[in-house]
């Protein structure tokens, strides 16, 4: 059962986060949220939710037919990557449809604006040429997700924290036009890891999407160890023999905060002063990364091959989950509703 009180038997703090079911989960993604999220959990009361009605606000990049089976991937690489389903609560965002009800409410209460100064929003439409509204709005839905379940703090990645701190004006807002309704949420950042960039162009983020379609780009949490030794030994690291951080090119950075963020057994300093005592090159560094990186991989593997096995376990979590999920939306849907003078 899920503790939802702390040893001193005060309210534990409410922690959500999500990944759309798309493209290639990857070593970012892990780094950025899923090892947060399983190394926090114990501490906070935590909601994880795979967010499928996300992942249809870019229509072409999603098969319905292989929709279904990604969200069930995504939600077993959540358990496979440590995330105890008896301790926090695992569901489909589909599944609650409190989600697209509040997303309405506040669709109605957010400046146009605001929607289209997002950096993700720009990025995305600059690229496609022709968007549909849900991309827009894909940040409303997303704040609609965060404040159903009075969370107080929002694990993710650093290309999230604009639209988590959207999600804050957006709870601030209704509350000044209806009173307090919801809990203004932070996000939860890493310091090092937080934005784990390409292997191929360590200037632009590490993508689930470029994932799919770049073998050099991303090591996938699935791939098979000599696919993801391969990867991070064709890193782009430019010329060059600096190991120090603050000196080293950006493919070599990445390098290092990757193996740092992974556990690497020591700090950027003596890896670097270790390999420049060695004479080494940047293959060196390259190998130490691709140890870290299999020694993280394994265990997710191997778990995540276990729970596929028997699809009634994971079905079993993610029934669950919903229903603690709809419960506590229920009650916050309703004052909302209530605030803005809909709903009974
Ligand atoms: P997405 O891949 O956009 O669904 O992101 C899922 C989670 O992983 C979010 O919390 C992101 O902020 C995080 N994330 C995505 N890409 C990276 C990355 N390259 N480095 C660190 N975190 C990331
Ligand atoms: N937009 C997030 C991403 O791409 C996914 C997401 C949807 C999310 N709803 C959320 C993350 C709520 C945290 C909280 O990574």
């Amino acid at each position: 059962m899920t503790a939802t009180t702390g040893p001193d038997g005060a309210p534990k703090r409410r922690v959500f986060s999500g990944v759309q079911p798309t493209g290639k989960l990857h070593i970012g993604n892990y780094v950025g949220a899923l090892a947060v999220w399983a190394r926090e959990q114990h501490r906070f009361d935590s909601l994880f939710c795979v967010v499928d009605l996300h992942a249809l606000t870019v229509p072409e990049a999603v098969d319905p037919g292989g929709l279904r089976a990604k969200v069930r991937e995504v939600a077993a690489l959540y358990v496979a990557a440590g995330v105890d389903p008896d301790r926090s609560t695992i569901f489909v965002q589909s599944e609650v449809p409190a989600h697209s009800e509040l997303a309405w409410l506040l669709t109605c209460t957010t400046p146009l604006g605001w929607l289209q100064r997002m950096t993700q929003f720009k990025a995305k439409s600059g690229r496609l040429g022709s968007v549909g509204t849900g991309l827009l709005c894909y940040p409303v839905l997303q704040a609609a997700d965060i404040l159903l379940y009075e969370t107080d703090l929002v694990p993710v990645g650093e290309d999230q924290r604009q639209h988590v701190e959207l999600a804050r004006d957006v709870a601030l807002r209704f509350n000044s036009l209806f009173g307090e309704v919801f809990v203004p949420p932070e996000a939860m950042i890493r310091s090092g890891g937080a934005r784990v960039m390409g292997l191929d162009d360590p200037t632009a983020k590490m993508s689930k999407s470029t994932g799919e379609r770049a073998p050099g780009h991303s090591v996938g949490l699935l791939d098979p160890p000599a696919v993801a030794r391969k990867a991070i030994m064709g890193a782009r690291t430019d010329s060059g023999r600096e190991f120090r951080y603050d000196e080293a090119t950006p493919g070599v950075r990445n390098l290092i905060e990757l193996y740092e963020a992974l556990g690497g057994a020591e700090s950027r300093d003596a890896l670097a002063e270790r390999l420049d005592r060695e004479g080494k090159g940047y293959g060196h560094l390259k190998a130490e990364v691709a140890e870290r990186v299999e020694a993280t991989l394994a265990p997710i593997r191997e778990a995540y091959a276990r729970i596929v096995a028997d699809p009634a376990y994971l079905d079993g979590i993610l029934a669950r989950g919903a229903e603690r999920a709809r419960d506590l939306a229920a009650p916050v849907l309703r004052r909302a509703q209530r605030a803005a003078g809909v709903g009974t």
